[in-house]
């Protein structure tokens, strides 16, 4: 069966992360990292306390630096290297992991910690520093425009047209460490099956979404990651 796989469309989630030492976003508490998601994840959240907003994703950002991809993220990047047919990888993480393990077909379908956005010009430009204070726009110069550029619920996520179109030709679509509860995402696996994909979970616990694949396999992501790869490269 593996050897008849061609292109393949992955989908991270937050799950991939969490062994790295990044908290994933629907723990047991409901909360993340102290905050309910509408009090930092919306645009909403944003107009009423821009301050919080800023200094939650300034945190966030900064943490990157203490933080390294784990095997389920070198794994990924040897997959791709390695891999004669197309690959896309959509993670629906802000952090910079995956592009730390060094990917060139990756798209961050939620945006990225680093990088800011400018509500005046709508540029988007790399940011490693904090939002807090109001910076100029190194785009534009105008001071007290940048937001986190950071797809907040009741926003459009990016990419979706090219996401649409891998997951419409892909042989094989994996789900990596995602709850399944976040549309669009959510609805990958259905469109990969209807574009006749096999479908493949691999993630920590049973998620919503588990019933909508050909095929599921339970475990940490730094275990069953790696495996399932070298099981990929063998079947070339
Ligand atoms: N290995 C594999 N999976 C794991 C691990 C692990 N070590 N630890 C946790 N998981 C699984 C959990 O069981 C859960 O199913 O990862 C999943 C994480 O789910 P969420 O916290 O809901 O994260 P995610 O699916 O990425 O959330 C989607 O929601 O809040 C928004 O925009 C945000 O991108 C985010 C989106």
């Amino acid at each position: 069966m593996l050897a008849a796989m061609r292109n393949i469309v992955i989908l991270t989630g937050a799950g991939i992360s969490a062994e790295s030492g990044i908290p994933t976003f629907r723990a047991s508490d409901g909360l993340w990292e102290n905050h309910r998601i509408e009090d930092v994840a919306t645009p909403q959240a944003f107009r009423r306390n821009p301050a919080l907003v800023q200094r939650f994703y300034d945190a966030r950002r900064a943490f990157l630096g203490q933080v390294e991809p784990n095997a389920a993220h070198l794994a990924l990047a040897r997959l791709e290297a390695e891999w004669p047919g197309d690959f896309l990888l959509v993670t629906q993480n802000v952090d910079d992991l995956h592009d730390r393990a060094g990917h060139t077909h990756l798209l961050h379908m939620h945006g990225e910690l680093n990088s800011a956005l400018c509500t005046r010009c709508g540029a988007a430009r790399p940011w490693r520093g904090p939002l807090l204070g109001d910076p100029a726009c190194p785009a534009c110069r105008q001071a007290g425009g940048l937001r986190p550029d950071i797809v907040w619920f009741g926003e459009i996520p990016y990419h979706m047209e090219r996401i649409e179109t891998a997951i419409a030709a892909c042989d094989l679509f994996v789900s990596i460490g995602t709850s399944g509860a976040v549309y669009p995402a959510a609805g990958f696996v259905s469109q990969a099956r209807h574009a006749g994909a096999r479908t493949l979970e691999l993630n920590l616990e049973p998620s919503a979404g588990t019933p909508l694949f050909d095929e599921a396999k339970h475990g940490p992501a730094s275990v069953l990651v790696p495996a399932w790869v070298e099981a990929m490269l063998a079947s070339r």
